[in-house]
């Protein structure tokens, strides 16, 4: 390919987190069970995250989601309707396979919800044959459509074959949960293969099913064992990575433990015939599912027909190869893949307008799409409708150089990925650049993140939100990070004396962040909480959760991800040292203690302070800085700059034209 842009050069190991669809599964048995059962390296996302809040409501003992824990089953028997209603978030699998136990446990009722996204998506798929089974379903929407809210009321279930018109893993695994929990048989059979995780876990925990060429056979009155369970690397994932790859120039990744089941594998296939070299090492069966390292190279592509049996193999990833297909020579043709219009978002008609936004030529099928690739540099904004996988297929766009892409939402990528925009900063080799932030807007061609630190009161998130928006980037406050979990905390009734962290970070997937005009901005359960935030409430207590290590690196990781979305200006405390050690500019600033104390006593009163005002505010300065000692050090390459005697402004400018040197000589380079 000959182009005059810069190359993309990809390297590095890329470990994908864990599969959702397995880590769904593995929380749900172990608390179907009785007795311990140990869960390493689960995937740690928004969506399952709602599957153990909602089998914690049902009674279940999930501890804290982290690399290794148990969960102490104590049988379906002991699982109890919940409180309240369940949310359910973004998350499909959550609320189908959820609702499937509940209708199969008598005298159990759930009231489920989700966001916007899951609330349009189509219940009644699994709500039919539960009924059928003998539970019953109601659907409570206001304008009485099949999705959610809806209340499930379990009841004793009698046995069923259903033939499915569609391949769905979520509505077989709803019928089987249904099946195991009430104890009655269940058949299911379907037109194509859909993943088959849930017959898997079932089958290494002891159960006698059948897996036939078409389906599943669940014999009745089957006990389930505890098992315990390592989550491979999720090929929905890693896929994203090997289309990378596959756009790139030069360069080689290895994807790791990625799980290799021939269900998930389809995306692979479809790569490999557009004519990418994957090779897969070191291949071996762990937990009944097949794993290995997918070594992924650069190749020249050809657009290709998916449709058929392959489609269930790679429902997730046909957005990600949609995005492929729109830099492969030639046509793409995705057929028989109807059933993307009732994922997170419609992905046919939303993957569709991006790439025309783009500017790439492609057409809406009703069941699928058309798309002509080219190599022209593509530019424009991309709106993603908060579906997760529609920011990353972009972000891998968005990756190579010569596209000039912005995605509205990267911070959706929660749902699944926590990590993806840091992993691509990594394999796309932003680690050797300063900084990440050139995944999402290329065309900032070395982009920059400025780190602003220094003691409490100094006044960097003022000057950080005034800089930024001189230089027109994104400002990140850490500080409202650490607010959005005071928040929660505060919500959750607990006295702050007994607050622990992993108390409180079991609760921090509900923070999420988008990006606004010119900031980086967290959401609790979705929603803007600027005003409570900024309450006397939250800033009593916010230094408190400030000072736990766990909650500090949950808030430099979420602060890390934002600045590889985008540049950025970044203030807090250890910016410079932990969280950016590579930042391209940093900046100290520190004031005289009396002056910092006079300074906010102003903000704080809204009018001048007199001395005696000024002295305590001082000693109770003075007072944090000691405490704040061990992570108040300027990091050894910042430029410290004393404020005591300038003015913001004249700061402000300081630093932009700081600010402006650094990116001048990055592009130099
Ligand atoms: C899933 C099944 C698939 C997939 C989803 C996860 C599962 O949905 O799209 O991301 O874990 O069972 P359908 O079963 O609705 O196709």
């Amino acid at each position: 390919m000959s182009t005059s842009r810069s190359p993309l050069v990809v390297r590095g190991i890329i470990r994908a987190p864990g599969d959702k669809s397995i880590s769904h599964r593995a929380l749900i048995f172990a608390a179907m069970a009785s007795g311990p059962s140990r869960i390493r390296d689960i995937l740690a996302s928004a969506d399952v995250h709602a599957t153990a809040a909602a089998l914690r409501a049902m009674g279940a003992d999930i501890p804290a989601l982290s690399d290794d824990f148990i969960v102490h089953g104590h049988g379906v028997a002991a699982l109890h309707s919940p409180e309240s209603a369940l949310d359910c978030g973004n998350s499909g699998t959550t609320t189908r396979l959820v609702a499937g136990l509940v209708a199969g446990l008598p005298g159990r009722v759930a009231r489920f919800e989700g966001d916007a996204s899951l609330s349009r998506r189509p219940m009644r798929r699994i709500a039919a044959p539960l009924t059928g089974m003998g539970a019953r379903i109601d659907f409570e929407s206001a304008d009485g459509h099949d999705g959610l809210p809806m209340r499930v009321h379990g009841m004793p279930l009698s046995a069923i074959t259903v033939v499915n018109t569609h391949a769905s893993a979520q509505v077989k695994g709803a019928l089987l949960l249904a099946g195991l929990a009430s104890g009655s048989g269940v058949t299911v059979q379907e037109p194509q293969r859909s993943r088959d995780h849930t017959e898997r876990m079932l089958l290494a925990r002891g159960v006698h099913l059948e897996m036939t060429d078409d389906g599943v056979v669940l014999p009745a009155a089957q006990r389930l064992n505890p098992v315990d369970v390592v989550v491979p690397s999720d090929p929905s994932s890693a896929a994203f990575f090997a289309a990378l790859a596959a756009l790139a120039d030069d360069g080689v990744l290895r994807l790791e433990n990625v799980c290799l089941n021939p269900t998930r594998t389809g995306a692979f296939d479809v790569l490999r015939r557009m004519g990418m070299r994957l090779d897969v090492e070191n291949e071996r069966t762990i937990g009944g599912e097949s794993i290995g390292t997918v070594v992924a190279y650069p190749a020249s592509l050809q657009g290709t027909a998916i449709g058929g049996a392959e489609i269930p193999r790679c429902i997730d990833e046909l957005p990600m190869l949609a995005c492929v297909a729109a830099r492969s020579a030639g046509e793409t043709r995705i057929t028989e893949a109807g059933e993307l219009r009732v994922k997170e978002s419609d992905r046919i008609r939303a993957v569709v307008e991006n790439l025309r936004r783009l500017g790439v030529d492609a057409e809406e099928l009703a069941d699928g799409m058309r798309i002509t690739g080219s190599q022209a540099g593509l530019s424009g904004h991309v709106v993603t409708h908060g579906d997760h996988r529609l920011a990353m297929a972009f972000g891998i766009l968005a990756a190579i150089p010569g596209n000039h892409i912005t995605i509205d939402d990267p911070g959706c990528v929660a749902v699944s990925y926590p990590t993806f925009w840091r992993d691509l900063a990594q394999a796309t080799g932003s680690a050797t650049h300063p900084t990440a932030g050139a995944i999402i807007n290329m065309s900032e061609p070395t982009p920059l993140v400025i780190a602003i630190d220094g003691p409490a009161a100094s006044g960097k998130s003022s000057t950080a939100q005034w800089v930024a928006q001189r230089l027109s980037v994104h400002h990140v406050d850490s500080g409202a990070f650490y607010r959005a979990i005071t928040l929660l905390a505060l919500a959750s009734g607990v006295p702050p004396e007994q607050w622990a962290p992993e108390a409180l970070l079991a609760e921090a997937h509900r923070i999420t962040w988008r990006l606004t005009e010119r900031s980086v901005l967290p959401l609790v359960d979705g929603q803007v909480h600027d005003d409570a935030m900024r309450d006397a409430p939250v800033t009593r207590q916010v230094s408190r959760v400030a000072q736990m290590a766990p909650v500090r690196q949950w808030v430099n990781e979420q602060v890390r991800s934002a600045g590889a979305a985008t540049d950025v200006v970044v203030d807090g405390r250890d910016i410079g040292t932990a969280v950016f050690p590579d930042a391209a500019l940093k900046v100290f600033l520190i004031a005289d203690p009396w002056e910092r104390a006079r300074r906010r006593l102003i903000q704080r009163l809204g009018r001048r302070p007199n001395d005696a005002e000024i002295a305590e505010e001082t000693e109770a300065l003075v007072a944090r800085d000691a405490l704040d000692a061990a992570q108040s050090a300027p990091a050894r390459d910042a430029i410290t700059i004393d404020t005591t005697t300038v003015t913001q402004e004249e700061q402000v400018e300081r630093i932009v034209a700081l600010a402006k040197a650094t990116r001048d000589r990055l592009r130099g380079q």
